[in-house]
């Protein structure tokens, strides 16, 4: 098939870019590079030895993306575009829901014009809200805590409807639990732009001593250490994941969910002593009040995706740790190059 991939140029769009090229598939990418650098692109054809058609455009813009739909004969479309940080979203909600939505609305719109009937979409374990019950299955209850995690379910709406409406129209909506690791070449990984939000990231930042310690947000959880547990997934099964979905969307009309997880469920302290193990670094940190809009604990059942794609997550926590110290020591800037 030959799939365009917005938000192509980013972490995980980037990482699924080569399982796709691997499972023998066209790849296009559109990213107007908000998130994530041109850099990428270098890295990927060293790693795939394919020049990967590039289109930096927003995703958003009807003109642009039409475009793309003329030029190229697409099958698939899997949508990564769109704004992530939870923090950030509750300050400038207006431009999350724009962004977030509008890219999903143009797509939908341009692929109905061109008969173009295949549509992976990433969304979230942040649509769960605070779980009743752990590990979540797709048909637990949803709700949100923050406007980040309302355009993933507002999107799985807008999807759910339009396929709904349009028979011909597959539609696979997976639900992420926590992406970390890299690209075992360490030539791709996750940059986050400033201070990262995220664990893994600032754990490994601490690690090459760009920061000096982690903040671990509260011992004072309801967990096994008291600090906050979560599913971490390899990147690199998580891509592996979307080679699955698209299989299966070509092959079923309508609308599935899947979790894209492993099951297991670890602690902040957990993954701290983990990195620095199995990596042989410092990894110094500090108890610090809890972050705004956390919750204790938050794992997968991913069985579903198992029985009806035949995926499953296969790497273990030491080698996500592993694999995002080679990429991080590889390239303690990211993807900037070194002066
Ligand atoms: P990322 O920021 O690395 O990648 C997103 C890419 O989309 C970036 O390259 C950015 O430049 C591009 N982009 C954003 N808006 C755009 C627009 N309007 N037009 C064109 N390009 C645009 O993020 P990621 O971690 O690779 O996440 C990919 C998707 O998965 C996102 O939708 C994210 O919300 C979702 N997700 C991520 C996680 C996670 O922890 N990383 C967890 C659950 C869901
Ligand atoms: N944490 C720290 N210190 C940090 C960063 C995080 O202690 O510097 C803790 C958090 O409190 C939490 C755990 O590490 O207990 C994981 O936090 P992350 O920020 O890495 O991940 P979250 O589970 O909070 O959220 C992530 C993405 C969301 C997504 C969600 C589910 O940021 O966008 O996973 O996929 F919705």
């Amino acid at each position: 098939m030959k799939v365009l991939l917005t938000g192509g140029a980013g972490y995980i769009g980037s990482h699924t870019a080569v399982e796709l090229l691997k499972a023998g598939h066209d790849v296009i990418i559109a990213d107007n590079f908000s998130n994530s650098k041109k850099e990428v692109l270098n890295r990927l054809k060293e790693i795939t030895s394919v020049s990967i058609p590039l289109y930096e455009v927003d995703v958003a813009n009807k003109e642009e993306v039409e475009k793309i739909f003329s030029e190229n004969k697409i099958d698939a479309v899997i949508h990564f575009a769109g704004l992530k940080a939870v923090g950030e979203s509750t300050s400038i909600p207006l431009k999350y829901y724009r962004n977030n939505i509008d890219t999903t609305l143009t797509l939908l719109e341009v692929m109905q014009e061109h008969h173009v009937n295949n549509f992976v979409f990433s969304s979230s374990a942040t649509v769960y809200g605070v779980p009743e019950k752990l590990p979540l299955v797709e048909g637990m209850p949803t709700g949100c805590t923050n406007p980040y995690g309302w355009t993933k379910l507002m999107n799985e709406q807008i999807l759910t409807d339009v396929a709904a409406a349009n028979p011909d129209l597959s539609v696979v909506l997976l639900r992420y639990f926590n992406p970390i690791g890299a690209h075992e070449s360490g030539r791709i990984g996750e940059d986050p732009s400033g201070i990262p939000n995220n664990l893994m990231p600032y754990i490994s930042q601490v690690a090459i001593g760009r920061r000096d310690k982690v903040h671990v947000y509260g011992n004072d959880y309801n967990t096994k250490d008291g600090t906050g547990v979560r599913d971490y997934i390899h990147v690199v099964d998580l891509a592996k994941g979307h080679v699955a979905a698209l299989e299966y969307a070509d092959s079923h009309k309508g609308t599935e969910i899947f979790n894209l997880g492993t099951g297991n469920g670890y602690s902040v302290l957990e993954m701290i002593e983990t990195f620095s193990r199995v990596n042989q670094v410092a990894v110094p940190y500090e108890i610090v009040a809890r972050r705004p809009g956390d919750i204790d604990a938050c794992y997968a059942n991913a069985d579903k995706a198992y029985e009806k794609m035949h995926w499953r997550a296969e790497k273990n926590l030491e080698e996500m740790c592993r694999d995002t110290w080679k990429w991080q020591s590889n390239n303690p800037l990211g993807y900037e190059l070194e002066k």
